[in-house]
């Protein structure tokens, strides 16, 4: 076979044949495969006429049909799947050629397969795409992570096919070496997660504490949508809110079984944000909230538990806590990102990444599930200060969240009140008090941790490392 194809995609499935599309329909001369042959052969009777495709029956007849050096996306499942492919496909490439995996891999396989090919001299782009089945073919977020090499061979096209930004410039950056790009998309996908959490939370509460219907909440959150809060998450909401189930004429929401699925890369985010010591409290609950909507017999096991009855709000009432509720909501967001952006500066420090969190910020604008207009507000705040310690460093961002504090907790009691759940609104706010709190009940913790297994404890007025023999009142220093 004569090599004409500019990049080959194996692995067809809905992001695979969506980004292959994506990327025939602008010019690209695109190899297809994938393990069973009949999906291949559907993309290009289906979609042949987008643009150019090479059906390639096998591994070899892709890298036969593919110019040097060649650049091969990879988009299969996670897991297994990739590593069975890269390792069917590395024999037949050369060095110099590149392997993008466009999976939700974990940053530690990426890191470990970049490692491996390097070996052989074969690049590796652990790259995250975000978008969705839409976003894959209309434009999608791309988070690489690789060597400038690796990148610089993409760069090209990947920049053709990325999401187009409100400034016209495209969704996609290098983000650093080896894991860095999927570590963005895993911590993406986490702030994803507690996004969708908070606007649940927002939802219940005025369904249970203002007493409001589904398509009266879906004209709050069109309102919203036009402030600050404007985002691809609260255009959605509404949406969702405002469809009525066709067959029974209920709102939508009320004939959906009220349990949320997960595929992990939320979870992930926890378990390393926990490897790192990273608090990312508000990610976690929306983590645990989904987990806990799923165990039925444990829900049924509580529904005889006592708790209060939530009175319904009268509406002027009402229209105050819509307020108070906006506040909480913005505030418990900027939190969120706070917290996932703190994850991401760890993870760079312990991994040698140097990732700019305005690039970050700035490939999240478009393309993305979380796209926002606050996130303009976010790159503008790591553009002024590149080593900002917290997004709640920035003199805007605090100035915000301190203003919507009292609302805020006004939202958060009233839940606690009437007995309608919050979790990530209230963890939000905790992280919030402890971080302004001068002095946090951490003392005594060390105090007991001392005095049950002579861990010992530093002190407020002298340098050193001390232990109290607690039976005999003798503090000894331990190093200094
Ligand atoms: P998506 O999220 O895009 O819908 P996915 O579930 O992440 O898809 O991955 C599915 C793709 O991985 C399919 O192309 C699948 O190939 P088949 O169509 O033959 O099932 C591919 N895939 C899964 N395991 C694979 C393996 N061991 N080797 C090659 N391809 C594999």
């Amino acid at each position: 076979m004569h090599p004409t194809a500019h990049v080959g995609v194996t692995g067809l499935a809905v992001m695979g044949r969506n980004l292959a599309r994506n990327l025939a329909r602008h010019g690209y001369t695109v190899a297809v495969h994938n393990r069973t042959p009949a999906r291949m052969r559907a993309l290009v009777t289906d979609f042949g006429h987008e643009g150019t495709f090479i059906a390639a029956e096998s591994p070899v007849e892709m890298v036969a049909a593919l110019q040097r050096p060649r650049r091969l996306i990879v988009m299969v499942q996670a897991g297994q799947a990739t590593d069975d492919v890269i390792a069917e496909y590395a024999p037949l490439l050369d060095p110099g050629d590149v392997v993008v995996d466009g999976g939700n891999a974990h940053f530690a396989d990426t890191r470990r397969r970049e490692a491996a090919l390097r070996e052989r001299g074969i690049h590796f782009l652990g790259t995250g795409i975000s978008g969705g089945e839409e976003g894959a073919l209309d434009g999608p977020s791309i988070m690489p992570g690789g060597s400038p090499q690796a990148y610089q061979l993409l760069a090209p096209v990947l920049n053709d096919i990325a999401a187009v930004m409100p400034d016209g410039a495209r969704a996609v950056a290098h983000l650093g070496p080896d894991g860095a790009g999927h570590f963005v998309k895993m911590v993406h996908n986490g702030i994803e997660y507690a996004d969708m959490q908070l606007i649940a939370e927002a939802y219940h509460l005025l369904r249970h504490a203002a007493g409001w219907s589904p398509a009266r909440i879906a004209e709050v959150f069109r309102r919203w949508n036009a402030g600050r809060l404007n985002s691809y998450l609260i255009e959605v909401t509404a949406e969702v809110l405002a469809h009525y189930d066709a067959d029974s004429g209920l709102p939508f929401v009320d004939v959906i079984a009220d349990a949320a699925e997960q595929k992990g890369t939320g979870r992930w985010t926890v378990q390393t944000a926990l490897d790192l010591g990273i608090p990312v409290s508000g990610i976690a609950e929306a983590v645990f909230a989904r987990s806990l909507s799923g165990h039925t017999a444990l829900r049924a096991t509580g529904a005889a538990l006592p708790g209060p009855a939530p009175t319904l709000l009268g509406e002027r009432d009402a229209a105050r806590f819509t307020d108070q509720v906006e506040q909480a909501l913005y505030a418990s967001k900027v939190i969120s990102y706070a917290q996932g952006l703190h994850q991401i500066q760890a993870a760079s420090e312990t991994y040698g990444w140097n990732i700019d969190l305005a690039t970050v910020a700035a490939v999240w604008r478009a393309g993305c599930i979380i796209r926002a207009a606050f996130l303009d507000r976010v790159r503008d705040a790591y553009t002024t200060d590149p080593a900002l310690p917290s997004l709640l460093a920035d003199p805007g961002f605090a100035g915000e969240v301190g203003a919507a504090q009292l609302p805020w907790r006004l939202a958060v009691s009233h839940a606690a009140r009437d007995g309608v759940p919050a979790p990530a609104f209230a963890a939000a706010l905790a992280y919030y008090d402890s971080l302004r709190s001068p002095r946090l009940p951490a003392a005594l913790t060390q105090a007991q941790r001392d005095y049950f297994g002579a861990h010992t404890y530093r002190r407020t007025d002298r340098p050193g490392t001390f232990h109290t023999r607690w039976d005999t009142d003798r503090t000894e220093l331990k190093s200094n």
